[in-house]
């Protein structure tokens, strides 16, 4: 039997506003966080019938507790979801959620499925990173891995000796600017309207609401950047106010084959073009989004130039740096993170990489002279991973050859 490649379509994605770890969600389970999301997502598209969703798959990096137990089962039986949808786990640390995006929908494509359910989640606040991990101890005693290649924010002080014009006042322009991007997006409203707010509690505080990301800091001033501390390395560039931080959250995206989409009335908002996963040196991890970016338009046919719209997750300011530098994008390029991007808002790890499909469905409803946009992000152990979209909210001109490229 013959069969035809399905188109995959993006059709909607929410999230939890994301915690600080230690605070507002602190106390809130993690897979609570995803069924509010799932709720939200069934309660924002009506006429899908949930018994049709074919498969739920979710990602996280600590799968234990709360965070274990095959969260794409437990969520969706929890969320009420029909007994009959099955779902599973997934973990690629930070590009999990992304994974769970690529994975699903190589099932759309061969025809497996016709709607599926993506998430992320990561409580940090209940899962620290590295809790309970045991790496193989010939990792060290072989020199698989250099040391670093286990600590984040030295692989990011790793990207500054690599590239020495990547300095710290670099860095620290661009994460303040992802706050005062982040702060403008919230005051125009772009943001919130795939905010799913979340009732919290607290045996100190009581019960409350957080309707907003916690860690923002919007009066973020290159002052204030300057004088903080290198926790990583003694004097040296990567701090609290160039990295994304510790965060607790989930997102959550329902994707349809376009077929399916138009059967239920759903509004495909963008079509998956490709993805690519790469590796690198696990000590120079931030620089993945590079080779993975490479591949993905390689095998699509397109090249840099093609893209109109950029959300790089913002693990670190200098990571984020590395891929533009290659691509010869400078770094206040208003087609990157227009909304600004993890350095305001925060990381939960594994749920971040639906967070930027989501903000790049946005960005393409503001600009639909863009045809093409990336959602890329580097990985733990020295991984990158990049997938390409098509506008679908598209006008017909080429937002590209307006710029002479
Ligand atoms: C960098 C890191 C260690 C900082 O943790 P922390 O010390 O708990 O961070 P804090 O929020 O307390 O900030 C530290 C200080 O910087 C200050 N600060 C943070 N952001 C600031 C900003 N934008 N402007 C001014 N000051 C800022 C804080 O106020 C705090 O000051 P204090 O010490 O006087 O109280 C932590 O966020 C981290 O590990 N980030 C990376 C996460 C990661 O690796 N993710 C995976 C990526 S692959």
């Amino acid at each position: 039997m013959s069969r035809a490649l399905q188109d995959v379509v993006f059709v909607d994605g929410v999230r939890t506003p994301f915690g600080k770890a230690g605070g507002a969600l602190a106390e809130t389970r993690a897979d609570d966080l995803v069924v509010a999301i799932f709720r939200e997502l069934l309660r924002r598209n009506p006429t899908l019938p949930p018994e049709r969703i074919d498969d739920v798959a979710v990602a996280a990096t600590t799968q234990v507790g709360d965070q274990g137990m095959t969260l794409g089962r437990t969520a969706s039986l929890l969320a009420g979801l029909p007994q009959s949808v099955p779902g599973y786990a997934i973990d690629r640390m930070c590009a999990g959620a992304m994974t769970a995006v690529t994975t699903l929908s190589s099932g759309i494509m061969a025809g497996a499925y016709d709607v599926v359910l993506a998430g992320g989640v990561e409580s940090m606040s209940r899962h620290p990173m590295g809790d309970g991990m045991d790496p193989n101890p010939r990792f060290l005693s072989e020199r698989l891995v250099d040391t670093d290649a286990l600590v984040m924010g030295a692989t990011a002080e790793n990207l500054h000796d690599r590239y020495p014009t990547l300095t710290k006042d670099r860095a620290d322009a661009f994460a303040a600017a992802s706050q005062s991007k982040t702060a403008h997006a919230y005051a125009e409203g772009w943001i919130q309207p795939d905010l799913v707010p979340i009732a919290t509690r607290s045996a100190e505080l009581g019960w409350g609401l957080l309707t907003a990301d916690e860690a923002m800091r919007p009066e973020t001033t290159l002052d204030g950047l300057a004088g903080l501390k290198t926790p990583f390395r003694p004097h040296g560039r990567v701090t609290a106010g160039n990295a994304s931080g510790l965060n607790d959250g989930a997102t959550a995206a329902l994707l349809a084959s376009q077929t399916a989409a138009d059967e239920f009335g759903l509004a495909a908002r963008m079509r998956m073009v490709g993805f690519a996963f790469a590796g690198v040196e696990p000590e120079f991890m931030g620089v993945g989004p590079v080779p993975s970016t490479e591949k993905a338009l390689a095998r699509a046919g397109l090249s840099i130039e093609d893209i109109d719209l950029f959300e790089v997750n913002e693990a670190f300011a200098v990571q984020v740096l590395a891929f533009l530098e290659h691509f010869g994008i400078p770094d206040d390029d208003p087609r990157v993170n227009p909304m600004g991007g993890a350095i305001a808002v925060g990381h939960p790890l594994a749920s971040s990489g639906i967070r930027l499909m989501t903000y790049l469905a946005r960005d393409f409803a503001r600009t639909p002279s863009a045809r093409y946009g990336i959602t890329t992000m580097c990985i733990g152990l020295g991984m990158g991973g990049t997938v390409i979209w098509e506008n679908l909210q598209h006008d017909g001109s080429a937002a590209h050859d307006r710029r002479g490229a």
